[in-house]
């Protein structure tokens, strides 16, 4: 164990972590295999996997289905490349799969191994696009503050939280950010994208991007009819909407994809995590009948774009059988009746525990804020490190989730695997009690 620890701090760079509390603390766990929603570590504590990991083993853990499948897969055909005018059956399945689950206007896919990839890809079809319509000049992307989009780099740069950007440097060139509708109106967010939508010129502008719930940002869910305008708005200025389902897809929200909840249709979606429950790397973008047609019709020569690992057989197989689980075990509407229950969970807590501000929840995707004063919202020094306190209490009650402290905010997030039971909604309900009450009283006194 302890030359795993030194190992660790040696040679492995996580990611998205602290450099220095590596070196001076190590991993904090190291996980040896996980079991439905539960992951045990090394020294045989068990966890309820309360984010699902990176809000992606929707399917839950240890599912020797999808090994099975893998191993098939891989003895048959491992690997071989779809580009050009290669091809293999288990990425023709998977793309048929994709668009018969997609709005009906969208039918057709490009694979990636993940959600940055995938924004990435996205950007530039949208912009390949305007190109092959004449209009090489609408190139600008725009997002929304708290939006997180990946990594990759214009991801990076459409992500709507500056420390990504600001770690290596500064934006990339056309992207711009407007106001999230957190903790603000419908009407002043949409005003914020109208007004940089007309002082950019919408002739210069590809795409909005947007997640249907912002996760990483603190699970933000929009107000009602907020996608509604947002689409309207989009259409008015000619400028094409990218759903970004990255963690909403496959059923986390307890609809199959997060626009469902309102009836919206983007021009492009980007899909990655539950498509696989992380199982393996996949993701993807799916695009809308007339951005195909389009391109069929005025996108001459090569495409110049593809992963090596897009329509990776083994991958596709293994998203292909986990789409499977989902619908025979009927995982979206489970995941709707549990969010349900957790929403229930969530406001007998803001009653019962007084730092507990505000609740939300669609679907299995829910976060509770935290306050000193509920009443007036009025919010806790930095210095006095609510969140991480209620994470680390947890951790030791054997619950791992996520806290959001960026922008001042002291958010804990949930993002459970969707095949939770009610007796284990309630254990995840009592233990979250439990730690936020131990914090509480420590805060207290
Ligand atoms: C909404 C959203 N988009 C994109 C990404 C990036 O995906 P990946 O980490 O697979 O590149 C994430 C990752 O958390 C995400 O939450």
């Amino acid at each position: 164990m302890d030359r795993l620890i030194e190992l660790d701090k040696k040679h492995f760079i996580h990611p998205t972590s602290s450099i220095q509390q590596q070196q001076l603390e190590g991993p904090k766990a190291i996980m040896k295999s996980g079991d439905g929603i539960y992951l045990t570590d090394t020294n045989d504590n068990k966890y309820i996997d309360a984010m699902s990991s990176l809000w992606n083993v929707n399917v839950g853990h240890g599912r020797k289905e999808l090994a099975a499948t893998a191993a098939k897969q891989m003895e048959s055909l491992a690997f071989s490349s779809a580009f050009s005018s290669f091809s293999h059956e288990p990425a023709i399945k998977l793309a048929e799969k994709i668009a018969q689950l997609s709005p009906k206007s969208m039918n057709a896919v490009f694979f990636t191994s993940g959600g940055s990839e995938s924004n990435d890809t996205a950007f530039k079809l949208v912009r390949h696009y305007w190109k092959i319509q004449g209009k090489p000049e609408k190139r600008k992307i725009i997002s929304l503050k708290r939006g997180y989009h990946g990594v990759a780099a214009g991801a990076t740069s459409a992500t709507g939280i500056a420390d990504f950007w600001k770690m290596a440097g500064h934006l990339m060139q056309d992207f711009y950010h407007v106001k999230s509708p957190y903790k603000l109106s419908a009407k002043e967010s949409l005003l914020s994208l109208r007004q940089v939508i007309q002082e950019e010129g919408a002739e210069t502008i590809a795409a909005f991007i947007a997640e249907p719930v912002q996760g990483a940002g603190g699970v933000l869910i929009p107000p009602q009819d907020y996608f509604i305008e947002i689409r309207k708005l989009c259409d008015e200025f000619g400028i094409l909407f990218i759903a970004d389902e990255v963690i909403t897809g496959f059923g986390r929200t307890g609809k199959m994809f997060g626009l469902e909840h309102w009836n919206v249709l983007p021009d492009v979606m980007t899909f990655a995590k539950g498509v696989s429950s992380g199982y393996i790397p996949l993701g993807g973008v799916v695009i809308s009948d007339h951005i195909h047609d389009t391109m069929k019709k005025k996108s001459e020569g090569v495409l110049f774009h593809g992963f090596t690992y897009s329509g990776h057989p083994t991958a596709a197989a293994v998203g292909l059988k986990n789409i499977e689980i989902i619908e025979r075990e009927n995982l979206v509407e489970n995941a709707r009746v549990m969010g349900e229950k957790l929403y229930q969970g969530f406001l007998d807590l803001k009653h019962k525990v007084k730092i507990v501000s505000e609740v939300r929840t669609l679907g299995l995707l829910g976060a509770i804020e935290l306050a000193k004063n509920p009443i007036t919202h009025e919010r806790f020094s930095p210095t006095s490190n609510v969140t991480s306190k209620v994470i680390e209490t947890l951790h030791e009650r054997g619950v791992i989730c996520r806290g959001v402290t960026y922008g001042g905010t002291d958010i804990i997030c949930f993002s459970p695997p969707l095949i939770m039971t009610e007796e284990q909604m309630n254990s995840l309900l009592e233990r979250l009690h439990d730690a936020l009450q131990a914090v509480q009283k420590g805060l207290l006194t």
